[in-house]
């Protein structure tokens, strides 16, 4: 690189750097406590990307419950307690409901045009309501969506017998079957084991991880130059976009061949549905953004439910056979588990509540941005601030939960061995709340209790003799795009 090459790189960050710095949204949130950084950088170098849940913890300690930090200019405000982030969500809904969806990672990868990083637009709240209708229609279809969802799930079962009660690995399994399901709300799509398309679909969905996990790529935010470098962030970014648009793609050409808009089977022909309704918003290319942004949502957060709950079984047998009993006298062994069970089901119900809070895999929400100049627990929060709803503080605050280290899933039932009331389930927002609640809560809370209850009436899980005892907490978890196990193995005795 030439002298002036360098020069030019030198003075664009300085400027880049000093804008940042004398950024007047600094001046109005100094009031609120945070950790002392260092000149220009600020607290970038004082977190640990894959821990960002502990070192966040760590720093409510001595701020409070709401602090603020500072990454090479860039203000956030984290939220740590159940009284800020109500007020966010709930009571303040519209004014945090925006995304930082300018990074040069989103915009390259185009997800701000997608659901889940779209920033709070005018199209948004219609690209929602799509959404939302369409995952709801497919919910309420309720026998063919139990069906479908059971048969994938027996299908896992079947392979979780084959090992023979050896110890396995269950993640590849489980991820599997979670593709099937997806693909059925999305497209009425389902992969054969040997189909190389679904191979295709985990290595394209490990790139997207790999591209937007913790910590990684953020330098092509700040310098996207460096894409010109050979970075392997870009790299990936650019292999996860041809797959994406391959795979996708064909699946929304073979539907506008096949579209009866009298006769609406998934997620692609809802949109394609809404487009010949008049909504321009969503073009061909839009609608592969947003199947590939549901099918990315859909799969990570409910397999690490899965494996978590493997993982907690092992740990607490004496749970796991309280949850058999449950079963058995509710559903019994000759037909399989249904979502008319879920009433007379309290133990399991309260299981999956208690997972929700103990693991709180999405530990920080999707980061937030305010839409108008607002305030939080009395601090003053200008426009365009990025916020963080920090869930894990929330789930495992000790002024709120009786030792919230501890899986104790009996604090969700009352004296009479039922559910505890809505208002106090609603003490934990494992969905988030609000304009930005996942898109698809009761969806993923059915195929939860389908899951769950499907392993429990087939097999006990068991740790391998040779195996150390795998932990479940969550502080050992590290963060990818969510919090994740690391490897483990179970056995599967059958019942
Ligand atoms: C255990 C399972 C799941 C959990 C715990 C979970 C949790 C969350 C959380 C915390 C958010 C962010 C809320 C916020 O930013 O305030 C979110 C957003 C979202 N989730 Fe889920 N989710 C789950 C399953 C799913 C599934 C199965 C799908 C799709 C089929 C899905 C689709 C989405 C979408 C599209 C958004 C973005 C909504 C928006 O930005 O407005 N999620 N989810």
């Amino acid at each position: 690189m030439n002298m002036l090459a360098l020069l030019g790189i030198f003075t664009f960050v300085i400027v880049f750097l000093l804008r940042r710095f004398f950024d007047p949204k600094k001046r109005i949130l100094s009031q609120i406590p945070g950790p002392r950084g260092i000149p220009f950088l600020g607290n970038a170098l004082q977190i640990d990307p894959i821990n960002i849940h502990k070192d966040l913890l760590s720093w409510k300690e001595t701020y409070g419950d709401i602090f603020k930090l500072d990454f090479a200019g860039d203000q956030v405000v984290v939220l740590n307690s159940h009284a800020a982030i109500h007020e966010a969500l709930v009571t303040k809904s519209k004014e945090f409901a925006g995304r930082v969806a300018d990074s040069f990672r989103n915009e390259y990868m185009e997800a701000h045009r997608g659901i889940v990083f779209r920033d709070f637009d005018n199209e948004f709240a219609n690209v929602k309501r799509v959404i939302h209708s369409a995952v709801k229609m497919y919910d309420d279809n309720s026998e063919k969506v139990i069906h479908r969802i059971n048969a994938e799930i027996q299908c896992c079962m079947d392979k979780f017998n084959v090992y023979n009660e050896r110890p396995f690995d269950p993640k590849k399994d489980i991820y599997t079957t979670l593709i099937n399901i997806m693909a059925e709300l999305l497209a009425s799509h389902r992969f054969e084991d040997d189909d190389p398309k679904l191979n295709d679909i985990i290595e394209y969905q490990h790139a997207v991880s790999e591209a937007l996990s913790a910590g990684v790529g953020d330098e092509l935010d700040m310098f996207p130059w460096l894409r010109y470098f050979g970075n392997q962030t870009f790299k990936k970014m650019q292999f996860f976009l041809k797959m994406r648009n391959q795979i996708i793609g064909e699946w929304v050409e073979e539907h506008k061949k096949s579209f009866n808009r009298d006769d609406i089977r998934d997620l692609t022909e809802a949109l394609l549905k809404a487009r010949e309704d008049g909504d321009a918003t969503f073009s061909d290319h839009v609608i592969i953004l947003l199947v590939d942004d549901m099918l990315g949502a859909g799969i990570i957060t409910t397999q690490v439910v899965v494996s978590a709950y493997l993982q907690l079984m092992i740990l607490h047998p004496e749970v796991q056979t309280r949850l058999q009993h449950e079963v058995d006298s509710v559903v019994g062994t000759s037909r399989a588990p249904s979502i008319e069970d879920r009433d007379a089901m309290p133990v399991l119900q309260a299981n999956i509540h208690e997972i929700l809070r103990y693991v709180s895999h999405v530990p920080i929400a999707v980061p937030h941005k305010t839409t108008v100049d607002t305030s939080v627990g009395g601090y003053d929060i200008p426009k365009s601030t990025q916020v963080w709803i920090n869930l894990f503080a929330l789930h495992h605050d000790e002024k709120i939960f009786d030792e919230p280290w501890s899986y104790k899933p009996e604090r969700w039932l009352d004296d009479s061995g039922q559910l505890v009331s809505i208002e106090e389930r609603n003490k934990i927002f494992p969905f988030g709340a609000g304009r930005r609640v996942c898109a698809a809560e009761q969806f993923a809370r059915t195929r939860m209790f389908l899951f769950l209850s499907n392993i429990l009436q087939r097999f006990t899980i068991v740790q391998p003799e040779d195996a150390e005892p795998p932990s479940a907490d969550p502080r050992n978890y590290t963060l990818g795009i969510i919090l994740e196990p690391g490897p483990f193995t179970i056995k599967a005795i059958p019942r």
